[in-house]
């Protein structure tokens, strides 16, 4: 396994891991499944200037056909935590690995990869939104040294449930950016 920079070519891998935790799952806050395009634009988006990894398997053939016909795992990435301009070191952060790779430790190598380059990127603070009962990825963000900030009770509503997020939060040793 390896990672790399997301390219626009993986936009239907992406897709392919993304929208099944939007249409069959409560863990994504999105409610309808993302178009080709639209995914094409979100990855335009992210190489300009919040950084996307994707995990690439080199053994088999599990994973989604991404750029150059590699198969892709899952992917991680960091997005805007605020629009006000003090908050710009701080990014938000996520971890999605495909179904058939789940419990391989690809989420654990994505999410400290992650942290590297955001770190190389120039972010401070990483903050993950967890659905409340998502116990894998509490679990994942714990042991890669993010700690529990508090709880929102009933901020979102998807499939006629209310739904907690607690929030987690990586802070960069680093301290003089
Ligand atoms: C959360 C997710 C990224 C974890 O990725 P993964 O590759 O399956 O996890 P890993 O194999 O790297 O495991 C990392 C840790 O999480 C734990 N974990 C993984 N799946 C678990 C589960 N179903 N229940 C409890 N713990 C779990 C592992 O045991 C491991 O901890 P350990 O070393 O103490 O045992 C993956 O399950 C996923 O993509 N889920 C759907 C999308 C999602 O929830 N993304 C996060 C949004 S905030």
């Amino acid at each position: 396994m390896r990672t790399r920079l997301v390219e626009v070519d993986d936009a239907t891998a992406i897709m392919n891991i993304y929208n099944p935790e939007v249409t069959e799952a409560s863990i994504s806050f999105d409610l309808v499944p993302r178009t080709l395009e639209e995914q094409e634009e979100w990855i335009r988006r992210h190489l300009a200037t919040h950084p996307c990894i994707v995990a690439i398997n080199v053994d088999d053939d599990v994973g989604e056909l991404g750029a150059r016909g590699e198969r892709i795992l899952g992917f991680a990435l960091v997005s805007p935590f605020r629009d006000r301009p003090a908050y710009a070191t701080t990014v938000e952060n996520s971890v999605y690995v495909c179904r058939a790779a789940r419990g391989r430790r690809v989420g654990e190598m994505l999410l400290r990869s992650l942290i590297v380059v955001a770190d190389e990127s120039g972010f401070h603070s990483l903050i993950a939104r967890i659905v409340g009962e998502n116990t894998s990825s509490i679990r994942l963000h714990e042991k890669c040294g993010f700690t529990l900030v508090g709880t929102e009770i009933e901020v979102g509503r998807k499939q006629g449930a209310w739904l907690d997020v607690v929030e987690y939060q990586y802070v960069m040793p680093n301290r003089s950016r």
